[in-house]
Order: C-alpha cells, then sequence, then structure tokens
C-alpha cells in the first residue's frame, strides 16, 4: 500500500489500530447503528446473502470486531468463527459464536479446510491487503466464498460531496459526542489507505479467487467485493 497522508504504516499502524479499537469497543456498536442509521445491518445480512453458502458451512469472521457479522451468519445457519486482534471488541461481543484473538494475516487454521469468509470494515486496517488474500484463499477450500464489505467514495460528483460533508464533518462530532473524538476522525482519514476498487478485484484474482465483482450499496458509500476459491 502506498500512502502519502502522514498516516500510520507497517508495525505502527497495526498497533495504533488495536489500541484504537480496544479503546472504543464499549460503545462500537451503538455509534455504528447511530451512523449508519442502522443500515451496516442490512449491509451484513446482504454479504452473507451474497455467499450462497448451504446451512452448516463454517465461515470465519476475520477482523470480526464485536460479532456483529458472526450474529448474521448464525441467523443463516452458518457456524461462524470470529477472528480478531483487539481483546476489548472480542470482548464486547453478543455474538454467542467462537471468538479468537488472533491477527488475520497469520490465521490459526489449517490449509483448505474453510468454506467462506466475510470481512466487515477492516480492509482498510489491515497493513497488507496482498497478504491477507493469500491468507484467506490458504484457509479456504476450492469453491469457498468470499464477502468483504467496506466503505466506499460515490462517482456521483453531488453524492461525493454530501458523502464528505457527512464522513468529514458529521461522523467525527458524532462519534466524538459518544465516544471517542480522536478514534472517529480517523474513520475518514482511514480511507486514503483504501485503494481503488480495480486493484482490490486485482489483488484477490492474484490470490486465486474467481467471478471476482464489486458490488454497491447505500448509494455508493459501501462496496462489497465477492469472489470463489479456484
Ligand atoms: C472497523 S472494525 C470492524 C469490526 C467488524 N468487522 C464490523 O463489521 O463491525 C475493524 C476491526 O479490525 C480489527 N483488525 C484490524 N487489523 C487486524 C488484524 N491484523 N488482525 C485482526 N484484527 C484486526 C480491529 O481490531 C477492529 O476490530
Amino acid at each position: 500500500m502506498d500512502v502519502d497522508s502522514g498516516l500510520p504504516m507497517g508495525q505502527e499502524k497495526a498497533t495504533s489500530v488495536q489500541s484504537m479499537f480496544d479503546k472504543i469497543a464499549p460503545r462500537y456498536d451503538f455509534v455504528n447503528r447511530v451512523m449508519t442509521f442502522r443500515l451496516d445491518v442490512r449491509w451484513r445480512k446482504k454479504t452473507v446473502k451474497s455467499l450462497s453458502l448451504p446451512p452448516n458451512s463454517i465461515v470465519i469472521d476475520l477482523a470480526c470486531g464485536t460479532g456483529d457479522f458472526c450474529c448474521e451468519l448464525e441467523k443463516a445457519g452458518i457456524n461462524p468463527l470470529g477472528f480478531d486482534f483487539s481483546m476489548g471488541m472480542l470482548n464486547a461481543s453478543r455474538s454467542t459464536s467462537p471468538l479468537t484473538q488472533a491477527d488475520v494475516l497469520k490465521l490459526p487454521i489449517h490449509s483448505g479446510i474453510i468454506d467462506g469468509a466475510t470481512c466487515g470494515f477492516a480492509l482498510r486496517n489491515l497493513t497488507e491487503l496482498p497478504a491477507f488474500f493469500q491468507e484467506v484463499s490458504r484457509v479456504l477450500r476450492k469453491g469457498g466464498r468470499v464477502g468483504f464489505l467496506d466503505v466506499a467514495e460515490p462517482e456521483n460528483r453531488f453524492l461525493n460531496w454530501g458523502h464528505h460533508i457527512y464522513f468529514d464533518r458529521i461522523v467525527p462530532k458524532v462519534g466524538g459526542f459518544f465516544s471517542d473524538k480522536d478514534a472517529y476522525s480517523y474513520l475518514p482519514k482511514s480511507f486514503a489507505y483504501l485503494p481503488p476498487y480495480q486493484e482490490i478485484l486485482e489483488m484477490l484474482e492474484n490470490a486465486g479467487f474467481g467471478n471476482v465483482k464489486r458490488q454497491l450499496f447505500a448509494p455508493g458509500s459501501v462496496q462489497l467485493f465477492s469472489g470463489e476459491k479456484i
């Protein structure tokens, strides 16, 4: 990743992301619901549906945070396993699925045994996206499905303007009021870590995924990357 915005990189980024999420964990779910007008729940449901996996499949939720994706996967009859390196986020979870403290770049899982993987709003928080996709590819069986959600920037100029007003000015104030000002000021800045979507699709292909595609939600503020292990 080539980010020239004064944001931390490498181990410094990982350490600051981990301690930031430890800090905001207790109010993370509440602030998410307020900031997205509960739409985040709908985006996760759509992602789970897009996996098209049968009940009893085993799906890993990577950078699971407080386990919201695990809850949606459970509702679909899927057996989720969550992984995150922030103990604060894992402790704040209301999910009943098994959650493990781990770095998602080095998963404690044997190769080729998992049916699917999800990841919600964490791609931009990772230090090495290609390495992450390679690691997911390693643990998935052939035909395994992925659904990765993250923020996006609307292409329409008017929507883009509204999106920036909301994310750059309103989100830090709302997050600061209910939780932590610095953490929610980082949120709009962290968008700079995310490569253009074409590069993400290419990274997925290079990691061994086929049928890769990108879908937009909300209108154009959230993107879902999906694919199938070949
Ligand atoms: C914005 S939160 C998303 C939480 C959850 N996926 C959701 O949809 O609400 C980002 C999460 O990524 C986790 N994270 C970032 N880098 C990680 C890494 N290398 N290994 C494990 N977890 C990581 C953070 O601890 C945090 O819980």
